[in-house]
């Protein structure tokens, strides 16, 4: 059985009255992808605050790598990697010395800087002031330093937000690297198509409230009961059927024929999903 690294159970949170975390429970295990998939004030941030010690929950337990969250420590701050929209960089020190900084505070050999940077594809930037990066540039060099001491959980709170499609791609392969070497990440994203793409689980996660939990493909599948095919056939003509037996004579009778064109099953997408469960927009 596969190390269980974080253990959320029955975990709650309210801010003054409000509550936003309601009885919220996940598990993470090594070399694997977990991501909280909501709309804005769905309570993602809230929830990775609370899993790095920076929140504390009302109620519920939440375990990391086998301590309570109640109780982190430096020891425990030197195993895990965050990255939030608060993470800064040193603006006037270079690429280089803001990684040399965190390596020395984290313990981490210098040695490991260069061979980062060139996975990063921030090799040429070395020398540069950290503030003249673009900002893809610089939330690289951010995730970088939260992965310089090679922490067994990284805690990643929109890793994505706001780059262009290139520099995301180039994120995706990091973090599936990443996973490949064993490392545990948690994730939240807006963005359906990065969670179907990098995640083994999803939460989705609406006003605090996790409405569905599994395999991206599982919780598809699950709200795959109307089963429908979407044909086009040779002449342009486009047809969208349901599952049934004078349907598939259709199909049937047009693949004999050689009339198709494409065809395609029509199974839900994370994002209809989440409108089918809470009638709301992802974005
Ligand atoms: N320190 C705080 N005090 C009071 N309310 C807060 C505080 N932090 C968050 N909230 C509220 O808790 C709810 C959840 O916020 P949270 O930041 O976790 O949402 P989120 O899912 O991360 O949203 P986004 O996608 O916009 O980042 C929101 O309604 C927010 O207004
Ligand atoms: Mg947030």
């Amino acid at each position: 059985m596969n190390q269980e690294y974080i253990t959320v159970s029955h975990l709650s949170k309210k801010f003054a009255r409000k509550e936003v975390l309601k009885d919220v429970n996940a598990i993470l295990h090594r070399g694997e992808i977990l991501g909280f998939l909501g709309p804005s004030g769905a309570g993602k941030t809230t929830t990775i605050k609370i899993l790095t010690g920076q929140l504390k929950p009302d109620s519920g337990t939440v375990r990391i790598l086998g301590t309570d969250c109640s109780r982190i420590d430096e020891s425990l701050y030197e195993q895990i990697g965050i990255v939030t929209d608060t993470s800064g960089v040193y603006e006037r020190m270079t690429v280089y010395d803001n990684l040399k900084y965190f390596a020395r505070l984290l313990g981490a050999p210098l040695s490991s800087i260069d061979p980062l940077l060139k996975r990063i594809g921030l090799e040429e930037q070395k020398k540069q002031p950290a503030g003249k990066l673009s900002k893809g540039q610089t939330q690289r060099l951010i995730l970088a330093r939260a992965i310089l001491h090679r922490p067994k959980i990284l805690f990643l709170d929109e890793p994505t937000s706001g780059l262009d499609p290139t520099t995301a791609l180039e994120v995706h392969r990091l973090l599936l690297e990443l996973k490949e070497e064993g490392m545990a990440i948690f994730l939240t994203t807006h963005n359906m198509e990065e969670a179907t793409k990098l995640c083994d689980h999803v939460a989705l996660l609406n006003e605090g409230v996790i409405v569905e939990y599994g395999t991206p493909e599982e919780i598809c599948l699950k709200y795959n009961q109307v089963k429908r095919y979407r044909v086009q056939l040779k002449g342009g003509v486009r047809h969208t059927l349901t599952h049934s037996p004078e349907n598939a004579g259709k199909i049937s009778h047009w693949l004999e024929e050689n009339e198709i064109e494409t065809i395609h099953s029509c199974e839900p997408t994370l994002e209809t999903v989440f409108l089918e469960v809470t009638g709301r927009e992802l974005q």
